[in-house]
């Protein structure tokens, strides 16, 4: 993050605007409607500018700027068309330990004036850190329609509630929750359709409910996908923003994790291969011990929590416990690798079923039916298969699979760094041996295999090799 987000009181503050044109004047107005003392300085001063300063009891010093303006001033903005004359204001303020701002030229700033959405008391910020104010003000207008005018009131009426939600519910995660229940109901569109006195009834006939004054903990078992965020569903997003706590896997990339309420603590539970850094029994006692400490807990799970993801042991203890649970699927690798690698898993002329196997075995050929796995018309998914390859690719040749079988073998599918590799079974285990590949890998077995070249669309260049087959 280039700068911090924050949000300033300026209230009845001296605030220096170096500057009489139009750039500061757009400034002017933001800090008066802040409620900011103005001081203006300026050779020459737009009229509205001076209107504006005088009828906020501003001072106006129509001249250049010197120093002395600084003088028991909390923040100051550099809007002139002279680089000279903004230089020299940045480098006075910065001096003097003041914020400053010059207009459009960040190197000088010690702050920015985010581009913002103006919902009072409700204000949303949005700063692309002057790399594309044109970008900024797409997403401006996106959100201008997100959020509707109304949200101010409905603001200041939860505002309105606050200290007697806090006497009635004295416990913060139990207030949080209670506002979640409040605005999942029928309160923002009944403030919105200008029913306040509706929404109010509802507020207080909520907080008579006891159970809304109480602290139960929950458990949400969520699948995150496999990899990209943008697979994420509204669901997991919800959860992930609402949660006290997160115990998460190896699989779950940084890049969702940050999609997590900030102040939710975060527990690494591991989970590489033949590495469990908490081993599963732990995970499953936790899970327990944090719902019963009344905490919302989110068990995050790379891809769907119920295909090779332990999760009916989790829930398995959670129903033993007598915790209530809910569980939130994922789009699994295998679904979300064979979309992202541009293989369909069937296909009307040549597979017309998949099957999710474990390539993680215990004994190298006694756990799988191979002659089943080895019939034509159908896709095989190994999950974990990574160490087993070899192993696979002879079983299945063993037991009638063609030779010339195509294969892919996709790491790290649906990132940025995703990586297709397509053989046979032939010619995939001298194939990997010769790349370098990175976990986690699924490897697609069958002829859909061979319409990857065709219907390839995500990082196209990423497909390191083809090997043995047509096409
Ligand atoms: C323990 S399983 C968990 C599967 C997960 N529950 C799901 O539904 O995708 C882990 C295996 O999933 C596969 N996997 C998960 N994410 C992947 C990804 N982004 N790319 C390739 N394989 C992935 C790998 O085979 C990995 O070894």
């Amino acid at each position: 993050m280039q700068f911090l987000p924050v949000f300033l009181n300026v209230r009845a503050q001296n605030c220096l605007v170096v500057g009489g044109g139009e750039v500061a004047l757009r400034k002017a107005v933001l800090l008066d409607r802040a409620g900011a003392r103005l001081r203006v300085v300026a050779p020459r001063v737009h009229s509205t500018l001076e209107a504006l300063v005088v009828a906020g009891a501003g001072e106006l010093r129509i001249r250049e700027f010197r120093e002395s303006d600084l003088d028991g001033v909390f923040l100051v903005v550099a809007a002139t068309d002279d680089e000279l004359v903004n230089a020299a204001v940045s480098e006075a303020a910065k001096s003097r330990g003041l914020p400053v701002n010059v207009v459009d030229k960040p190197s000088l700033c010690s702050f920015i004036v985010p581009s913002i959405v103006d919902r009072s008391p409700v204000v949303i910020a949005i700063s692309s850190g002057g790399t594309s104010p044109i970008l900024t003000r797409r997403i401006k207008e996106k959100i201008e329609i997100l959020v509707p005018a109304a949200y101010g009131r409905l603001a200041l009426m939860l505002g309105s509630f606050r200290s007697r939600v806090k006497g009635v519910i004295a416990d913060g995660r139990g207030r949080a929750r209670f506002w979640e229940h409040i605005l999942s109901g029928p309160v923002p569109d009944k403030v919105f359709a200008g029913e306040e006195e509706d929404a109010r009834r509802y507020i207080e006939q909520q907080l008579a409910v006891p159970e809304h004054q109480e602290v139960a903990g929950q458990v949400f078992l969520v699948g995150a996908g496999p990899g990209d965020p943008d697979l994420l569903t509204l669901k997991a997003l919800r959860l992930m923003e609402e949660a006290d706590v997160v115990l998460y896997d190896r699989l779950v990339s940084p890049e969702i994790l940050q999609r997590v309420r900030p102040d939710a603590e975060k527990i690494h539970v591991g989970k590489e291969r033949a590495n469990h850094s908490v081993p599963q029994e732990q995970i499953n006692e936790m899970l327990v011990r944090l719902a019963q400490e009344g905490k919302r807990v989110l068990r995050l799970k790379g891809g769907d929590p119920f295909i090779f993801g332990r999760g009916g042991e989790e829930i398995d203890r959670l129903a033993e416990a007598g915790i209530p649970f809910q569980v939130v699927p994922g789009i699994t690798a295998a679904s979300g690798c064979a979309c992202y690698a541009g293989i369909p898993l069937t296909h009307r002329d040549c597979s017309q079923s998949v099957r999710f196997v474990t390539g993680h075995l215990r004994d190298e050929s006694g756990e799988l039916d191979w002659a089943e796995l080895a019939k034509e018309q159908q896709t095989v998914v190994f999950y974990m298969g990574l160490v087993g390859l070899a192993n696979i690719c002879a079983q299945l040749m063993a037991h009638g699979a063609a030779p010339d079988m195509p294969m892919a073998l996709v790491q790290q599918g649906t990132t940025d760094t995703q990586k297709v590799l397509t053989g046979t079974l032939e010619t995939m285990p001298a194939m990997v041996a010769e790349n370098e590949v990175k976990a986690p890998t699924i490897i697609i077995v069958g002829r859909v295999v061979g319409l990857q070249s065709r219907y390839a669309w995500f990082r196209k260049s990423a497909l390191v090799q083809r090997d043995g087959m047509a096409g």
